[in-house]
C-alpha cells in the first residue's frame, strides 16, 4: 500500500525503524521476556531416554527445574540420512495442542526416512550414534552436540538459554533456544529482511524479526520484519557451513552473533512447538541441498513467466491493457505478460470485474492472445463485506472466515472498505476459494494470479501494525498469534489447487506478497513497496539472493522501483539489473507517473530495448536452472561465495549474481559511475569473459575495476562453459519457441567447455510424464557433440542450433565440418583476431539424435577469414541482434 507522504518524509529524515511508531521493537513484545532470560530450567532425563522402535525416533522427558513448570518430551531424530530434527512439546497437550507447522514441509514431514542410530547411556551424557554422524546429549545442563565424522560442527543450548513457556492463560507460550556454529565467518539466510547477504550482529541492535507485514516503503538496511518469514538460517565459512531451519508459524525474533569462528543464534518465538532441523551441510551446497529436501522446490514454471511482465496500479481499463502492448509491439520491447492491479474489479470485489471499464474480460483475454500475450490479476485475501456479494454471502454462511475473540466474523478495512478476511487454514474454505478460480474468467488458460495484501495487511490498525489481531480465532481454535506467519502461505495453496484443477492443466503462475517455508511449491515473489531510489536497486540484489538460498528461487523486485519517480539514469539501471534477477517485472503505485518504456527519449529506449533482449537472449538458460533448481533444489541465482567459499574476500559480495556456475551478471548499480568494481572469483587460472566488452578476458583474481558508461552491463561467462542462447528478437518467448540456439562456446586453458540445455513444450504438464529433452553440449579434442543427459525421455519439437560464438577458440581452425546422416557439411566461419572469437553462423543443425561440429586445422575447400575493425562490429550487431 501507499503511506501519506508526511510519513514517509518523516521516516526517511535519518530516523531508524525504532523510532518509527508503525512498528514494534523487541521491547515491544513477548522478545522482551525473552531476551533477558539467562538460565535453563530444563534437563535431560536419561533414564527415561529410549528409541522408538517403530520411528527410530530417540525420545526423553525434559524435566522441568522449576515448581510451576510442565514435563516436555523430546523427540530427536536423523532424516533422509543427513538432516537432524529435534523436537520438543508438551509431554501433556494442551487444547488446542500447540501449533506445528508441518504444512511447510513436503508432505507434512510425515514421508521422511528416519535413520536406526546405536544410543550408549553414562551418568551425565547419552551418545546418539547414526553412521558419520553423531549427537552427544548432556543431561544438566541440558546440551546437544552435533558432529560430522568426529567433528563437532553444531551445539544446541550452549549457553543454556533454551525456554519453553507453558502459561496459557496469561498467553505466556513463547519458546526460545540458541544454537551455535563451529568454524564459520558470516551468518546468511533468515529472509525477509531490506538488509545485506551477510546477517549483522545483533548483540546491540534490534534482533532480525519475522512477521509478516504490509510495510510500504520499508526501510533498508533493516532487521525490521517485511513481507515474508523464513526460519533458515546458514552458519558458512572458508572450511565448513552448516544451517539450522527454525520451523514455526508465530511472532519470531532471532539475535546472531558473529564472531570471528562461530556464528550463534537465539530464536524466540511467540508461541507453537520447537521444531528444530540441523543441516550439517558440509559446504553451503550441502546445506541449501538438505533445506530443500524438506520444504522442497520451486515447480517449473511456464516459459512465458521468464520473460518480462509490465504491471502498473492501475490499467483502469482493458482498452488501456491492449494499447500497451500495441505501444510495445510498435516500438519492438519484448512483453509476455500484462498484469491487472485492484482497479479491474467491481469495487475491489475480488473474482468480479468493473461492469464499465472491464465490461468483457473475454475479450480483453482473447485480444492478449492473440498476440500470444499472458494476462495476470490480483487476487487479494480479505473479502469485501456486502451481503450482495457472493463471495461474502457463501463465507459469512459456512463461517469461512477468521473470527475475532467474541467468536463473531472479524472486520477490519482493507482496499474495499470494510472486510472480512478468509480463514485459508481451513481446508473446507481453501477448497471453496480454490473452486473460485475455476470460474469468473480465472478459468482460461491465459490467466494467472497474483495474491497481495496477505500478510494480511488491515488498514488503520497502528496497535496491531496493520494486521490482524493476534487474538482473532482461526480453524480448530488456533489464535492468530500461532499462525501468523503462514497466512498468506494457505491462501497460495489454495490458488494452486485450484489452478491446477482447471481444464487445459497448464502450469499455474501465482505471485504472491506473504510468504513463510514452502512457498516456493507454490509461488513466486516480489519484494514488495520498494522506492525509485538507488539504494532499494541495490538492496533488491542481497534480498533475493537471500530468498534463493531459502529455496525460494523465484524472486524479483518491482523494476524502476513501485514509489516515487526514477531519474532516467536510475530507470534504465533498473532495466539492466532487472534482467540478471529471476522474477522481471516493471511495475508502479498509482500516484507517480506512468514509465512504461516507450514513454522515454531514444537513448533510454534503446537501452531498456538491450537488456530486455539481453533477458530474451538468455531465456534458454534461465529455463534448464529452473528446471535443475526443481530436481535438485540447487537455486537459480547464487551468491559468488556459494561456489567459492575459500575466498574470504566473496564472503560480502552482494551486488552481484551468478545465474547457474557459468554466468556472473554483475550489472551496475550505482549512480554516475564510469568506473564500477566487479569481484571476479576463482583465482588467476579461472577467466571470465565480459560479454559486454567484446569478450575480454579477466582472472578470477579478485577484485577489477572496470570502465563503464550507460550502456554498459557487464555480464562474464566462464571459461569451459557452453551457453545456449536464442538472439533473434521477438515479441513475446513463445515466437522464439522455434528460433535456432547459438551456442556460446567459451573454451578453457584446455581448449574445453561444456553445458547443458532443458526444453519442453513450455507450459504443460507432460514433463513430468518424461516429455522433454536434457541434454549436455560438449567441446573436446577439436569437436563439438552432444550427450543427451537423459534416455527414458522424449520430446521431439527441440529447436536447432544456427549459430555458434567460439570464445578463445584453437589456433589455425581452417575449416568447420558438420556430420548429419552420415554426410559432411561444410560450415563457413569467420574469425576475429581482434577479439579472439570464431563464428560458424546460419546453418542448421539438429541435435537431440546426436551432433558432430569438427573444427579442423587443416586447410579445407571452404575459406576461413580474419576479420578486424567496422566488419567485426556489423558481425557483432548480426549476433546480438542489438
Ligand atoms: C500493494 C502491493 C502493490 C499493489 C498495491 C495495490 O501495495 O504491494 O504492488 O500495486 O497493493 O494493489
Amino acid at each position: 500500500m501507499r503511506f501519506k507522504s508526511v510519513l514517509l518524509i518523516t521516516f526517511f529524515v535519518g530516523v531508524t525503524y525504532g523510532n518509527d511508531p508503525r512498528w514494534k521493537d523487541c521491547k515491544d513484545t513477548f522478545c522482551a521476556r525473552l531476551r533477558r532470560h539467562s538460565t535453563v530450567p530444563y534437563s535431560v532425563d536419561l533414564g527415561s531416554l529410549k528409541i522408538d522402535e517403530k520411528t527410530n525416533k530417540v525420545l526423553a522427558i525434559l524435566n522441568p527445574e522449576t515448581k510451576n513448570g510442565k514435563k516436555l518430551m523430546l523427540t530427536l531424530s536423523l532424516l533422509e540420512e543427513e538432516i537432524f530434527h529435534i523436537s520438543i512439546d508438551q509431554e501433556q497437550p494442551s487444547t488446542p495442542p500447540r501449533y506445528k507447522a508441518r504444512d511447510a514441509l513436503i508432505e507434512n514431514g510425515e514421508k521422511f526416512n528416519t535413520a536406526k542410530p546405536n544410543i550408549t547411556k553414562g551418568n551425565a551424557t547419552a551418545y546418539v550414534k547414526y553412521k558419520n554422524l553423531n549427537v552427544t546429549i548432556y543431561a544438566n545442563p541440558m546440551k546437544f552436540e552435533f558432529y560430522d565424522n568426529n567433528r563437532l560442527f553444531s551445539v544446541v543450548n550452549p549457553n543454556n538459554r533454551f525456554i519453553f513457556e507453558t502459561d496459557n492463560e496469561n498467553n505466556q507460550v513463547a519458546i526460545g533456544l540458541d544454537i551455535s556454529f563451529k568454524d564459520a565467518q558470516r551468518a546468511y539466510g533468515l529472509p525477509e529482511h531490506a538488509d545485506h547477504l551477510a546477517l549483522r550482529n545483533t548483540s546491540k541492535e534490534e534482533p532480525y524479526r519475522h512477521f509478516n507485514l504490509d510495510y510500504g516503503s520499508y526501510e533498508i538496511e533493516s532487521t525490521q520484519a517485511l513481507y515474508g518469514a523464513i526460519g533458515v538460517l546458514y552458519a558458512h565459512g572458508n572450511n565448513y557451513s552448516s544451517g539450522a531451519f527454525w520451523l514455526n508459524a508465530a511472532q519470531t525474533w532471532i539475535d546472531i552473533t558473529n564472531g570471528p569462528n562461530q556464528v550463534d543464534a537465539y530464536f524466540m518465538s511467540e508461541s507453537g512447538v520447537l521444531d528444530l532441523f540441523i543441516l550439517p551441510g558440509p559446504t553451503l551446497p550441502h546445506a541449501v541441498k538438505q533445506y530443500t529436501k524438506l520444504t522442497g522446490t520451486a515447480p517449473l514454471p511456464q516459459y512465458f513467466t521468464l520473460g518480462y511482465h509490465q504491471s502498473r496500479y492501475s490499467y483502469m481499463t482493458q482498452d488501456e491493457v491492449v494499447k500497451v502492448v500495441t505501444k510495445f509491439d510498435e516500438n519492438s520491447f519484448p512483453i509476455d505478460v500484462m498484469w491487472l492491479d485492484i482497479d479491474y474489479t467491481n469495487e475491489k470485489r475480488y473474482f468480479t470485474w468493473d461492469p464499465k471499464r472491464f465490461s468483457n474480460p473475454e475479450k480483453l483475454i482473447s485480444n492478449l492472445t492473440e498476440t500470444n500475450r499472458k494476462l495476470v490479476a490480483i487476487i487479494d485475501p480479505h473479502i469485501k463485506v456486502d451481503d450482495k456479494y457472493f463471495v461474502h454471502q457463501n463465507a459469512t454462511k459456512e463461517h469461512y472466515y477468521i473470527k475475532n475473540s467474541a467468536g463473531k466474523d472479524f472486520q477490519g478495512e482493507c482496499w474495499p472498505g470494510l472486510s472480512s478476511y478468509l480463514d485459508f487454514l481451513n481446508p473446507k474454505a481453501r477448497e471453496y476459494y480454490s473452486k473460485l478460480y475455476l470460474d469468473h474468467h480465472f478459468e482460461n488458460k491465459n490467466v494467472h494470479v497474483w495474491n497481495d495484501m496477505n500478510e494480511p495487511s488491515v488498514f488503520n490498525r497502528l496497535k496491531d501494525e496493520n494486521t490482524m489481531p493476534l487474538d482473532a480465532l482461526h480453524y480448530r481454535g488456533y489464535k492468530h498469534r500461532d499462525v501468523h506467519n503462514m497466512y498468506g502461505f494457505y491462501q497460495t495453496i489454495g490458488t494452486r489447487t485450484g489452478m491446477l484443477q482447471r481444464k487445459d492443466k497448464l502450469r499455474p503462475f501465482i505471485l504472491t506478497r506473504s510468504h513463510f517455508a514452502g512457498t516456493q511449491r507454490y509461488a513466486a515473489i516480489w519484494t514488495g513497496d520498494n522506492l525509485a531510489r538507488w539504494d532499494y536497486l541495490k538492496i533488491s540484489f542481497p534480498m533475493c539472493l537471500t530468498e534463493a538460498l531459502a529455496g525460494v528461487s523465484f524472486c524479483g523486485a518491482d523494476v524502476g522501483g513501485f514509489g516515487e519517480k526514477p531519474d532516467d539514469e536510475l530507470y534504465q539501471r533498473w532495466y539492466q539489473a532487472g534482467a540478471w534477477l529471476p522474477f522481471y517485472r516493471g511495475h508502479s503505485a498509482n500516484d507517480v507517473p506512468r514509465r512504461e518504456p516507450y514513454l522515454y527519449g531514444k537513448d533510454i529506449q534503446q537501452r531498456v530495448r538491450a537488456a530486455l533482449r539481453q533477458r530474451y537472449a538468455h531465456l534458454p538458460i534461465w529455463y534448464t536452472l529452473f528446471y535443475e533448481h526443481e530436481q535438485t533444489g540447487e537455486p537459480v541465482i547464487r551468491p559468488i561465495t556459494y561456489h567459492y567459499p575459500k575466498e574470504s574476500e566473496a564472503f560480502d559480495v552482494e551486488n552481484q549474481v551468478l545465474v547457474g556456475r557459468n554466468i556472473l551478471a554483475a550489472p551496475v548499480l550505482e549512480k554516475g559511475v564510469t568506473k564500477y568494481k566487479v569481484y571476479l572469483p576463482g583465482g588467476d587460472n579461472e577467466i571470465w569473459y565480459n560479454i559486454d566488452e567484446n569478450y575480454t578476458p579477466y582472472h578470477g583474481n579478485g577484485s577489477h575495476l572496470l570502465t563503464v558508461n550507460n550502456d554498459s552491463v557487464p555480464v562474464f561467462y566462464k571459461a569451459g562453459s557452453i551457453i545456449p542462447r536464442k538472439d533473434t528478437p521477438r515479441p513475446t518467448s513463445v515466437h522464439m519457441h522455434q528460433d535456432p540456439y547459438t551456442l556460446y562456446i567459451v573454451l578453457n586453458a584446455k581448449r574445453e567447455a561444456e553445458g547443458k540445455l532443458y526444453v519442453d513444450d513450455g507450459g504443460s504438464l507432460s514433463y513430468q510424464q518424461k516429455k522433454f529433452y536434457y541434454g549436455n553440449f560438449v567441446y573436446k579434442n577439436y569437436s563439438l557433440t552432444v550427450v543427451n543427459l537423459r534416455n527414458d525421455t522424449s520430446y521431439s519439437d527441440v529447436a536447432p542450433i544456427g549459430n555458434l560464438v567460439i570464445i578463445n577458440p584453437p589456433n589455425g581452425i581452417k575449416g568447420v565440418q558438420k556430420t548429419e546422416n552420415n554426410t559432411i557439411i561444410e560450415l563457413s566461419n569467420v574469425y576475429s583476431s581482434k577479439y579472439n572469437v570464431l563464428f560458424v553462423n546460419n546453418f542448421t543443425a539438429q541435435f537431440q539424435n546426436g551432433l558432430e561440429i569438427k573444427f579442423i586445422t587443416l586447410p579445407s575447400s571452404v575459406s576461413s577469414l580474419t576479420l578486424s575493425g567496422t566488419l567485426i562490429a556489423v558481425l557483432f550487431s548480426v549476433v546480438y541482434n542489438m
